[in-house]
């Protein structure tokens, strides 16, 4: 498979008033045109993995053999030519599309903005373009929500409006950082089905963060199991509950089942004997 990410020894630390405090470590990983999920609890470092990718770390300290990004070498690219990367070629869907959308403009500006910015379209065209991509993100009157400001789009409507502005510079890679997390079920579902026709359909390479391991397990090709700033197991996903390491066993006992036998969560122990304790379930 073609590659389109090759990760050599990432490191990466953010600089604290102790000395630099070390987050990920050295982590290795290529990623093709597929779906690459990232996995882990809370705070073992996977949304800094994906910022260091577009090195949106102002405060971090970003170490690799080798970040290569097709033929462009992240390492030594400057910001200037950082700025052609990010949004253009990789993009981010961030968690919360509050926190990305201006809510003093209208969204259907913002995105044709975000085509304009790296494309010589005239304004006509860019909103002719935004049209039709909030159409591909089955907004279903798109000339209404065009006009429309941020505060008065819903949830799941704000995160499509999110993908269609990050994929209208149709970028090669896209990373998504919890990009459903804020959304109920069936809003869930229908966001994750249209990023992933757009993977297979445009053949982007997308790498999927999350901490929910069932979603990363029926969604993904692929996935990396994090731990405290290091991949402890890579399967594909489909080989997933055939996981061995036990901290990845752990993670998969702790999500919930429908149906099963409820008795008292398992509690994953982060202790050095790598072993997850369960307490005895009672009938
Ligand atoms: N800007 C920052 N400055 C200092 N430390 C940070 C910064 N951002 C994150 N950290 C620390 O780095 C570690 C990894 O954080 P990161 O956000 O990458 O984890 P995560 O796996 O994405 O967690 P979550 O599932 O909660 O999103 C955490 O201990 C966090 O406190
Ligand atoms: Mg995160």
């Amino acid at each position: 498979m073609e590659n389109l990410l090759d990760i050599r020894n990432l490191h990466v630390s953010y600089r604290g008033r102790g000395g630099d405090n070390p987050v990920v470590k050295g982590i290795s990983f290529s990623l093709g045109r597929e779906r690459l999920g990232i996995v882990g609890e809370s705070g073992s470092g996977k949304s800094t993995v994906g910022r260091a990718l577009l090195k949106l770390l102002p405060t971090a300290k970003i170490t690799a053999d080798r970040m290569q990004f097709g033929s462009t070498d992240l390492l030594t690219c400057r910001e200037k030519d950082m700025l052609r990367v990010r949004g253009r070629r990789m993009s981010m869907i961030l968690q919360d599309p509050k926190f990305s959308l201006n809510p003093v403009h209208r969204v259907g500006d913002q995105v044709a903005e975000a085509y304009r910015m790296h494309s010589d379209a005239s304004a006509k065209a860019a909103k002719q373009r935004t049209l039709e991509m909030l159409e591909a993100v089955q907004i279903r009157d798109p000339e209404r929500v065009f006009g429309l400001y941020p505060h008065e789009v819903s949830g799941g409507m704000g995160q499509r409006i999110m993908i269609a502005m990050m994929l209208i510079p149709e970028p090669e890679i896209i990373i998504a950082d919890e990009p459903t997390s804020a959304l109920d079920v069936t809003v869930r579902m229908q966001v994750l089905k249209i990023l992933d026709e757009l993977v297979i359909s445009k053949g982007i390479g997308l790498i999927m963060i999350s901490h929910d391991l069932n979603l990363v397990r029926n969604f993904c090709d692929r996935v990396l199991v994090m731990r405290s700033g290091e991949f402890v197991e890579e399967r594909q996903a489909r080989d997933l509950k055939n996981a061995e390491h036990p901290y990845t066993r752990g993670l998969l006992a702790a999500q919930p089942h429908i149906g099963g036998n409820r008795g008292p969560l398992p509690v994953l122990n982060r202790g050095q004997t790598n072993s997850v304790a369960t307490t005895e379930a009672t009938p």
